[in-house]
This record gives structure tokens, C-alpha cells and sequence, in this order.
């Protein structure tokens, strides 16, 4: 069953690829818009990378604007489709289609990064795997920043506990042809997870829609525990 979600989260987003680039570029993603795109650009920012790696880039609207910066920026998807579109639109960014499951044979080509970024882009169940991974791509006092929905929003009337879940993308305009399947977890399952995995959490930041004043996501920073 599992391996089916999992299936289909990876199909959305070869099917949603267009749907999902428009919706961005357009910017008719209220809560992006007005929060949670600014956030992840100022937590980047600093930390004064040299390098990052944005994992789950999409159509590389994160890397586009660190390249702006003056930041090395590469770009890491499943989707073929949203790398093609992102390729298209580099401006100086490199990016490369590249699953979580094929980081350790990529890492050596990828080489090392300041800031590992996770925008809304950890989706799937087992996580471990992949954030176990993360440590090799690290430089030294390297980062992890991850943002994630908020999960006392995201959980809506279901019960409170880890599972998977739909996305349909109802309200984010056209063109959606494929649902997405994926993980809820709460904030002690994610907070768990750092721990199991090796990870820090250095701090915890709860953007705030600026008019409901609800918490829009939960934005992580994370250290190595592996790093000497
Ligand atoms: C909600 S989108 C976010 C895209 C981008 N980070 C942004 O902020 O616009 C989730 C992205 O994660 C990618 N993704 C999900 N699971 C992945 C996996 N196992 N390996 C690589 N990419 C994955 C999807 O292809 C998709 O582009």
C-alpha cells in the first residue's frame, strides 16, 4: 500500500508538471504569496551560504532567486518534466533530475553544500532514509532548512496522527490531472525523526498569515550531529 502512495506522489508530479509551474509562476499560491516564499528566501539568506542545494526543487523559483543573490544554487527533482522547465529558466542555476532514492550515487557529483533546502518537497513515508543521506552532502557547519505545512492547519477535522493523505490542488487553478498522495506527520513524529536520524534542531519559526494570524507552516533549521 505504501509503495502505491508512493507511486502516485512520484506520478502527480510528472502529471501536474504545467499545472504546478503556472500555479507558481503565477503566484496564485495565497499562502506562498504572502508568506512562505519570503520566509524560506530570508532563512536562507542568513545563514550566508556560498552553495545550496534546494531538494525538490520543482520548476526552481527558490534557486532562481539565490542565483539573484549571488549564490551558487543547484536544483534537485524526481520530476523530469519540472527540471525541463526549470532548465528552461536557469539563469545560472544548475539543476538535475535526481529522486531522494539516487542522492548516494549522485552525491559525489553534487559535491557539498552550505544550505540543504526542503521547501514543502519531503512529502513522502519513510523519510529516514533520505535524511539520513542529507549528511553527506553537508559542508562543515552546513545547514538543513526545512518548510513544511504547518501540521495543526494541515490536519484539518482528521484525527491528529501520522498518515497519508490527498492533495487534490482544488483552488490552485487548471490542469491538475493527478491527485497527490502524501504523508501527514504531527510535530512530535517530525520532531522524532531529526532525532532518529541524526539532526538538530537549532530552531523553529511558525509563519503567521498576516490578516488570520493562523500559522501557515513550520519552518526548521538543522544541524549534524554527524559532523565532528
Ligand atoms: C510541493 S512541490 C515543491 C516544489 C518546490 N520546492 C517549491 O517550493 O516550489 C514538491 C516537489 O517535491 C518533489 N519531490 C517529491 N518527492 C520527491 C522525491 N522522492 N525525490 C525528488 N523529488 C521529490 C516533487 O517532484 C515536487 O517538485
Amino acid at each position: 500500500m505504501q509503495r502505491d502512495h508512493r507511486e502516485q506522489l512520484n506520478l502527480s508530479w510528472q502529471a501536474n508538471a504545467d499545472a504546478w509551474t503556472a500555479a507558481v509562476r503565477e503566484q496564485r499560491i495565497e499562502s506562498r504569496r504572502l508568506v512562505t516564499d519570503a520566509a524560506i528566501v530570508q532563512a536562507i539568506l542568513a545563514l550566508e551560504p556560498k552553495r545550496v542545494l534546494d531538494l525538490g526543487c520543482g520548476e526552481g523559483w527558490l534557486c532562481r532567486g539565490l542565483i539573484e543573490h549571488g549564490i551558487e544554487a543547484v536544483g534537485v527533482d524526481a520530476s523530469e518534466p519540472l527540471i525541463a522547465v526549470a532548465k528552461k529558466a536557469a539563469g545560472g542555476a544548475q539543476y538535475r533530475v535526481c529522486g531522494y532514492a539516487e542522492l548516494p550515487e549522485q552525491a559525489a557529483q553534487l559535491g557539498l553544500f552550505d544550505v540543504l533546502v526542503c521547501n514543502f518537497a519531503l512529502l513522502e513515508e519513510p523519510l529516514a532514509p533520505t535524511l539520513e543521506v542529507l549528511h553527506q552532502l553537508l559542508a562543515r557547519d552546513g545547514r538543513l532548512l526545512i518548510q513544511t505545512l504547518h501540521p495543526w492547519r494541515a490536519c484539518n477535522d482528521a484525527s491528529y496522527r501520522d498518515g497519508w493523505r490527498v492533495e487534490t490542488f482544488a483552488g490552485f487553478g487548471e490542469g491538475f490531472a493527478q491527485p497527490m498522495p502524501w504523508f501527514f506527520r504531527t510535530l512530535e513524529s517530525w520532531l522524532a525523526l531529526f532525532s532518529e536520524t541524526g539532526w538538530r534542531l537549532q530552531w523553529l519559526q511558525e509563519p503567521l498569515h498576516p490578516e488570520s494570524e493562523q500559522p501557515v507552516s513550520l519552518l526548521l533549521l538543522l544541524s549534524s550531529e554527524r559532523q565532528a
